[in-house]
């Protein structure tokens, strides 16, 4: 006992000093100072902005295919984008009547012509991880060009062109001339939602979809069911969300609102993987499927509550199969995320007839050789959908056999042992995505931001070979206390650092040029109606007016 206080005591006095450490004072941003990037974020790989600038007249402004693009007009990636960036653009300036086009100032821009320049623009594909995303901006006279090989990246330049027009002190839309050459540095950068401990409407996830295209993340990661609640409508398994989602019609994600989400984001060049973690965090899948769980003993009777997914009936595989099979059809990105976290084995434990089984399969006392057991027969499964799979790093910890192509996903521990955890799994040969320090859920005083604009994914031991292995990362949002009344502000700006570690070089880290970014960028969220938090004491021009 006293030992375990004197223990409690010298850890948080250490995790004090790591904490006054990484946000001393000293490390704060200094008071804005414009940036020579204006309110680029996040910033591209190279940016050459010189003084000339240009006007920009919302009558005669037009965003065009140029004549040797493969994209034409029936590209609804491009087509939608146009519409969407032309009111970004201009669409403030009409609510506030501003007399624009005021005679002199600077030379007119009016053309931004875009040219998607391989034989297959990939307008009507998906996105994927290996999808070009790079592209190149010149903005001069007498038209602004936005070249890229892909419709993705064009998308991205198309919000990159958008982020370079301000106003002048007349309130007249200006844009400097302007090079850029881009493209990400990992292809892999994205944001976990959570949709079973509390109901996000699909009107918040649309919402969130457009503002990380604003920062450029590539992801929807769609933690859709978990412990509390099954919102996903199944049409194999209609009981599952009717006995296991929060209301059986209102709380519910239908065929149709899956579809729409997937579309909406591939639109925005995002990708939809959607996660169902077994065999743990299932207790909702219970309600509406019986003997999926394992019952739970307390002395030699069934104590009525439930455990993880019980691993020893055949039941399980082929619930698994049917289910899995419909999840590979219903969202078509090429990996599904499986979980395999926090398996609690104390259920197990308790049930005799688990106890007989780990004895016939000669498991010993080694519960986690079960589990293992368990997520080796559903991988089975899964690999003959012929999608990829992600998993949390446990089934790694645990000496899952995996395939070569599986993506081990990094959520645990401090700073030296996700590090270690990294190097271990690249070393093994496997991909990995890292989020221990981006979980946005947790919440604490002052710029937060800073701590995860800090941690870089590739910083661990390891060769070149290992380091190429990391494929991104991705910024978590869990739900426990949050839903639509507060979800955007909880994510933005605080998402947005990690959005700029994932997509610029390793080597901008300079936090007084990126607090300067960020709180413009910051604004630009509000003025597009995103209530995007404040980074500290400060204003925006154009400022949030609630909804
Ligand atoms: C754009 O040009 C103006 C002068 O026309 C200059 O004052 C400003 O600093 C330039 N912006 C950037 C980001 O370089
Ligand atoms: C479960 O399936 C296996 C192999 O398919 C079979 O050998 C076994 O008898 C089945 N168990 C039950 C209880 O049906």
């Amino acid at each position: 006992m006293f030992i375990t206080v004197k223990l409690t005591v010298l850890l948080l006095g250490l995790s004090f000093c790591y904490g006054r450490r990484r946000y001393h004072f000293d490390e704060e941003p200094q008071p804005v100072r414009a940036s020579k990037y204006g309110s680029l974020w996040p910033l591209p790989q190279a940016v050459k902005i010189s003084e000339q600038s240009f006007k920009l007249i919302k009558n005669s402004f037009a965003i065009v295919d140029s004549k040797e693009s493969s994209a034409g007009p029936s590209c609804s990636p491009l087509q939608d984008a146009y519409y969407r960036y032309y009111d970004y653009m201009f669409g403030s300036a009409k609510h506030r009547g501003l007399s624009e086009n005021r005679p002199g100032g600077p030379a007119e821009l009016s053309e931004l012509q875009v040219w998607i320049t391989s034989p297959d623009s990939e307008c009507d594909s998906l996105p994927s991880v290996s999808s070009d995303e790079s592209y190149e901006l010149s903005v001069d006279q007498p038209y602004a060009i936005l070249k890229a090989p892909k419709v993705w990246g064009a998308l991205r330049g198309l919000e990159t062109f958008s982020q370079l027009v301000y106003e002048d002190e007349y309130g007249t839309k200006t844009i400097n001339s302007t090079a850029i050459s881009d493209f990400p540095r990992f292809a892999h950068r994205g944001i976990l939602l959570d949709t079973s401990r509390h109901f996000l409407p699909v009107k918040i996830i649309l919402a969130t979809l457009e503002t990380m295209a604003m920062n450029k993340f590539n992801v929807f990661h769609w933690h859709i069911v978990d412990d509390p609640s099954f919102p996903y409508m199944s049409h194999t398994f209609p009981q599952l969300s009717k006995q296991g989602a929060y209301h059986p019609y209102t709380h519910v994600y239908t065929a149709t609102d899956v579809q729409m989400v997937i579309e909406f984001a591939r639109l925005r060049g995002i990708r939809v993987i959607p996660e169902f973690d077994t065999p743990g965090h299932t207790e909702s899948w219970g309600n509406g499927q019986k003997d999926l769980l394992t019952p739970c003993y307390s002395g030699s009777a069934p104590s009525g509550s439930f455990g993880p997914v019980n691993p020893i009936l055949n039941t399980t595989y082929d619930f698994m199969n049917k289910l899995f099979q419909e999840i590979s059809t219903v969202f078509p990105d090429a990996y599904i995320h499986l979980g395999g976290d926090e398996v609690d084995f104390s259920c197990w434990k308790s049930n005799p007839d688990i106890q007989k089984f780990m004895d016939q399969q000669g498991f010993g006392k080694d519960y986690s050789k079960l589990e293992s057991f368990y997520i080796q027969r559903l991988l089975d499964i899964v690999t003959t959908t012929k999608k990829g799979y992600m998993v949390w790093q446990e089934v790694f910890d645990n000496g899952v056999k995996l395939k070569q192509d599986t993506i081990i996903h990094i959520w645990k521990g401090t700073e030296q042992q996700y590090q270690n955890e990294m190097a271990r799994i690249t070393s093994a040969g496997y991909q990995t995505l890292l989020s221990t320090p981006w979980y946005l859920n947790r919440v604490t005083y002052g710029q937060d931001w800073l701590g995860f604009y800090k941690a870089d994914p590739q910083d661990f031991k390891g060769t070149e070979a290992q380091k190429k292995l990391v494929v991104g990362g991705e910024a978590c949002l869990w739900g426990e206390y949050v839903d639509a009344t507060n979800l955007t502000p909880r994510l933005w700006p605080r998402a947005s650092a990690v959005a700029e570690r994932l997509w610029s070089s390793k080597d901008v880290t300079d936090i007084n040029d990126a607090f300067s970014r960020l709180s413009m960028h910051r604004c630009r969220m509000v003025e597009r109606g995103i209530p995007a938090e404040p980074l500290v004491t400060g204003y925006c021009t154009h400022e949030y007016r609630g909804i």
